[in-house]
């Protein structure tokens, strides 16, 4: 793994259209509700990225068959022989999305013995919603070392009000009600377009379920749910971070199916920095123009509709590179400003105080060696590398792995000087500086 990293050059302003793929955060949660079911789903625009191998590896440990054509990004699963509901710690601690098994699994069998989850670092992360609402439905839960046991004779429907609008929990107590005989409702819901895409999945399998605003969502439960076809929706984030990537070189690019109506927040602060962004019909399109003096501008992270935090580390490059200053808070999580200190050795002006940076805008970045902590923190140095003078070495690639599908292709196709030196490749024993890039990935 230490021989993998990203080569990034200055690059040319991205032009041209980008094809998105399947959203990372809709997919992992929507192959995770298929335990409720026994019976063969069908689900297409399945990104290929690691998060989504280890999902598979999961569903597969518990008893499930499956079937992945990456290059048709279809997956089969057959949760008809699924009989089992512990999964090793070894599968848990490589994504946090693995606590989504929790609900299905009490919900089809009354029992989850799964490994406290592991994941991006972003904080301490607690699951604390998850369980105390679980236990608030009658599931006794007992932890054993790094292990969860969940037991429940017969899960009960209840009012759980969440104290924050835990995505995770969300979707977790909704998969968990779905076969709970009697009305639960959760107030103050995320809301966040992929818990709405789960919705539409429980419902095509039979469940009832109904939003009643502001953000309480209401789960009527069913006897029982059946197999489904779905199409993941489009990568909202993968969108965005793409036009950030136009941005921050000059560029104009168009991305047909970009889903503007679920990125409006983000998309009035590109426009505040000088960006030209056109929508197209029905919300669904965006294209962007950079301008050449964009201005700094101050956002804050918060839950849906708000500026997501998963765009904050790619656009807190933006501002690095603007004129004047601008000051970011990320509030959803509490350690999510780590990609500071590698933008500071590019030459990035930030100061940062709790978990609010205050950026100044320099002239240029510059080149340097990097190392990403999180998914999100990945693209944003790889962006910050196009963007910067010199050649960018970007270690710690699992994480740009595990959330994205060959991102890289994709930015090259724009006319981005980037390459992916894969630890699939040869052992390379030389110091990073001196290497030659064995993997070239323009296409
Ligand atoms: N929180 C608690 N207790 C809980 C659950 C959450 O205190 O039991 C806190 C978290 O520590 C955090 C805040 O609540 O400070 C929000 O966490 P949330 O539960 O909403 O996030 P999540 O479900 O763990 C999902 C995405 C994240 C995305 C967040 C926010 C998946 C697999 N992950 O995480 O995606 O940032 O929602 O939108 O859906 C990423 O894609 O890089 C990523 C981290």
């Amino acid at each position: 793994m230490q021989n993998a990293y990203l080569k990034i050059e200055q690059s040319s302003p991205l032009q041209g259209v980008a094809e998105l793929t399947g959203a990372k955060n809709a997919v992992l949660v929507t192959i995770a509700s298929l335990l409720l079911t026994s019976g063969k789903s069908v689900l297409r625009n399945v990104p290929y990225s690691a998060d989504v191998l280890q999902m598979i590896a999961l569903l597969e440990q518990l008893g499930a068959q499956v079937i992945f054509s990456p290059e048709n990004h279809l997956l089969e699963v057959d949760t008809t022989h699924v009989n089992k509901w512990h999964v090793s710690a070894e599968i848990m601690k490589k994504m946090r999305a693995s606590i989504l098994v929790m609900g299905p699994l009490l919900a089809r069998f009354g029992y989850a013995d799964i490994a406290l989850p592991g994941g991006c670092v972003l904080g301490t992360r607690p699951i604390d919603y998850h369980l105390n609402s679980f236990r608030k439905m009658g599931v006794e839960v007992a932890q054993d070392g790094d292990f969860l046991h969940g037991r429940a004779s017969q899960l009960c429907a209840q009012k759980i009000v969440l104290a924050y609008p835990s995505v995770g929990a969300t979707e977790n107590i909704m998969m968990a009600s779905v076969l709970t005989k009697g009305v639960t409702r959760i107030v103050n819901a995320a809301l966040e377009p992929e818990v709405l895409d789960l919705i539409e999945v429980l419902k095509k399998m039979g469940a009832h379920i109904e939003i009643a605003p502001p953000a309480t969502i209401v789960i009527e439960g069913v006897q029982e749910v059946h197999p489904i076809e779905h199409t993941i929706l489009s990568d909202r984030l993968e969108a965005g971070s793409l036009l950030i990537a136009a941005a921050a070189t000059g560029g104009s690019i168009s991305i047909p199916q970009a889903p503007a109506d679920a990125l409006e927040v983000f998309l009035l602060k590109l426009e505040e920095m000088g960006h030209h962004i056109t929508v197209g019909e029905h919300e669904v399109g965006i294209t962007l123009h950079a301008t050449k003096n964009p201005h700094a501008v101050s956002f804050k992270t918060s839950p849906y509709p708000g500026f997501p935090t998963d765009l904050q580390a790619p656009m807190m490059v933006l501002q690095c590179l603007a004129e004047g200053t601008s000051i970011i808070e990320e509030t959803v999580f509490e350690n999510r400003l780590v990609h500071v200190r590698e933008l500071e050795k590019m030459g990035a002006q930030i100061v940062v105080h709790n978990n609010t940076a205050t950026i100044t805008g320099v002239e240029a970045l510059y080149g340097a060696q990097v190392i990403a902590s999180d998914i999100r923190a990945a693209c944003a140095l790889a962006i910050a590398g196009m963007a910067a003078k010199g050649t960018t070495i970007m270690t710690g690639v699992q994480h740009w792995k595990r959330g994205y599908e060959s991102l890289e292709k994709k930015l090259a196709l724009l006319g981005a000087h980037i390459w992916l030196h894969d630890d699939e490749d040869e052992m390379d024993m030389t110091p990073l500086n001196e290497r030659s890039i064995s993997k070239q990935i323009r296409a």
